[in-house]
């Protein structure tokens, strides 16, 4: 999982940079903060040795490499993604760490994965991935086909529609209170309208939204967790460079970007001014709503 290279593919470039805003401590920190959730998931996966896994949207390889493990030296894990580069990221850190031989890899959207024999996986994983995948049934009814009888999926994604009914968007950025700068942030909205738009089709769905498509995908048994807190559990690191050359998710630019784009330079003043001393000294609230899910293939 270690970043080499730095691409121009939107997911390589926020899972190796921007996410942490290109700083090595916040992306130690961040990595540190996935442990659980990735132990979560791969928990509910219930993987036996020997087992074949398929990590849907792998990433960098944060639930693939944690699996290698549990699926042994007779099990077999699929890093999948709709990302070249990520998969390269992937392979070479097979290669260095000796594990070639337990990986494959496969491009792919989730939509879409008919490299895959129906009823010859025992587990599908996501870890934030569900969320950017627009016709999530589709993709349900994949995970479906592809496992074999008795198979999980074992899926976390954030729930942003909950998040907003706790911290409304659009008054809070991050969980820090902007409406004192609003006509600036409506501002930098229009500048970038399509990733707006982008951003409202990741939030248009809830927890239960997930369970409905998992059933209607025909799976027999069906378990959700969903797991709220509120209070600054989402802050980045109290440092203003750091965050200010982040981005919330990949499909929108850093901040900084942002500003820069949409911004007159005393409007960016104006902006910085506001934000910077609540980042830095931590005032700021957000809500995290998250949903762990497992289903079982019963037939
Ligand atoms: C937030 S990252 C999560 C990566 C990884 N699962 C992890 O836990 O670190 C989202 C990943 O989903 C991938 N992705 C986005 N849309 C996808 C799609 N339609 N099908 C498959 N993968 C997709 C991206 O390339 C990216 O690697």
């Amino acid at each position: 999982m270690q970043p080499n290279t730095i691409t121009s593919d939107p997911w390589a470039e926020w899972l190796l940079k921007n996410r942490h805003g290109g700083d090595a401590e916040q992306r130690l920190r961040v990595i540190e903060a996935m442990k659980p959730v990735r132990d979560k998931v791969l928990e509910n996966a219930e993987l036996k040795q020997g087992a074949t896994l398929l990590d849907v949207g792998t990433g960098d390889g944060l639930i693939g490499f944690g699996a290698i493990e549990k699926v042994g030296a007779d099990g077999k894990v699929i890093f999948s993604d709709i990302s070249e580069p990520l998969l390269d990221v992937c392979r070479a850190c097979a290669t260095e760490t000796g594990l070639l031989d337990q990986c494959e890899f496969l491009k792919a959207d989730a939509i879409d994965l008919s490299a895959i024999e129906p009823g010859s996986i025992d587990a599908v994983t996501t870890r934030s991935v569900i969320i950017y995948v627009t016709a999530k049934q589709r993709a349900f009814d994949e995970f479906f086909r592809v496992l074999k009888k008795g198979g999980r999926v074992s899926m976390f994604e954030p729930i942003g529609k909950l998040s907003y009914e706790f911290i409304p968007k659009g008054d809070y950025y991050l969980g820090y209170d902007i409406r004192p700068i609003k006509e600036l942030v409506e501002k930098m909205k229009d500048a970038h309208k399509a990733q707006h738009a982008l951003q409202s089709t990741m939030s248009d769905f809830d927890e239960r939204d997930l369970v409905k498509m998992l059933d209607k995908a025909g799976f027999g048994f069906i378990h959700l967790e969903l797991d709220v807190t509120l209070g600054n559990a989402g802050m980045l690191s109290g440092n203003w460079e750091v965050f200010y050359n982040s981005s919330p998710n990949p499909l929108v630019p850093t901040l900084r970007k942002q500003v820069e784009v949409a911004l007159l330079p005393d409007e960016q003043e104006r902006f910085i001014s506001h934000l910077k001393p609540l980042v830095e000294t931590n005032t700021g609230r957000t809500a995290q709503c998250r949903a762990f899910i497992t289903a079982i293939k019963e037939v």
